[in-house]
């Protein structure tokens, strides 16, 4: 049985977007994040190491780790492998949702339109990424998608920063709010996980009402 993604991420409110090009980051990071309050982080697969890192990740212990920028279907498979608990992509494809649903992995599919919305209804998803969410609309455009669609929640990512992101907390089919603004690359190139820690701590401070 495939866990529902709205469960994982109701609690997180957050989830931070990682691109990680170094395997050594992977538990420094995990434990800024963690000690920050954060629950569950997305590991993209955008550098030749992501697999190692979300492995790494998902080993800590101390966050659900799931695999993001997932297009096919056989990266889904290697993301479980090394130990995705779900999978995000930024669109809708259904042959990956077929395979997470093969899996029993829950998939967070993006959508920028209400097509897109309709098709990923079609195929049992209801807990969406808007993708992306700034650039396309921002919270207008959420507002115009959440009201036809009322059993649909969001997980805006895309744009999206500390100077933005109560704008989107305070919508109510907002589930989580997704973005790499706690993981700035300099900060991950300098190691400078405080930096991280403080980041993320500010967002989970602002995430709870
Ligand atoms: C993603 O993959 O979800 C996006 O790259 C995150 O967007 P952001 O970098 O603007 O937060």
């Amino acid at each position: 049985m495939t866990a529902d993604i709205a469960d994982l991420l109701r609690g997180a409110r957050i989830l931070p977007v990682l691109t990680v090009p170094e395997t050594a980051s992977a538990l420094p990071l995990a434990d800024a994040l963690a000690e920050a309050g954060v629950s569950c982080a997305e590991v993209t697969l955008r550098t030749p190491q992501a697999l190692d890192v979300l492995e790494a990740m998902a080993a800590h212990g101390g966050l659900t780790v799931g695999a993001g920028t997932v297009i096919t279907p056989r990266q889904a498979e290697r993301a479980v492998a090394a130990g995705a608990a779900f999978v995000v992509c930024p669109g809708l494809d259904t042959e990956v949702i077929a395979t997470c649903h093969e899996l029993g992995v829950p998939v967070l599919p993006g959508i920028a339109t209400a097509t897109e919305l309709m098709r990923a209804l079609s195929v049992g998803i209801n807990t969406v990424k808007l993708f992306p969410a700034e650039q396309i609309g921002g919270t207008a455009l959420l507002r115009a998608l959440a009201a036809p669609f009322p059993q649909v929640r969001f997980v805006p990512t895309g744009g999206i920063g500390a100077d933005n992101a109560d704008d989107y907390f305070a919508e109510p089919s907002v589930l989580a709010v997704g973005g790499s603004w706690l993981t700035p690359a300099q900060a991950l190139a300098r190691g400078d996980y405080q930096c991280i820690r403080d980041l993320a701590s500010q967002a989970v401070q602002r995430s709870t009402p």
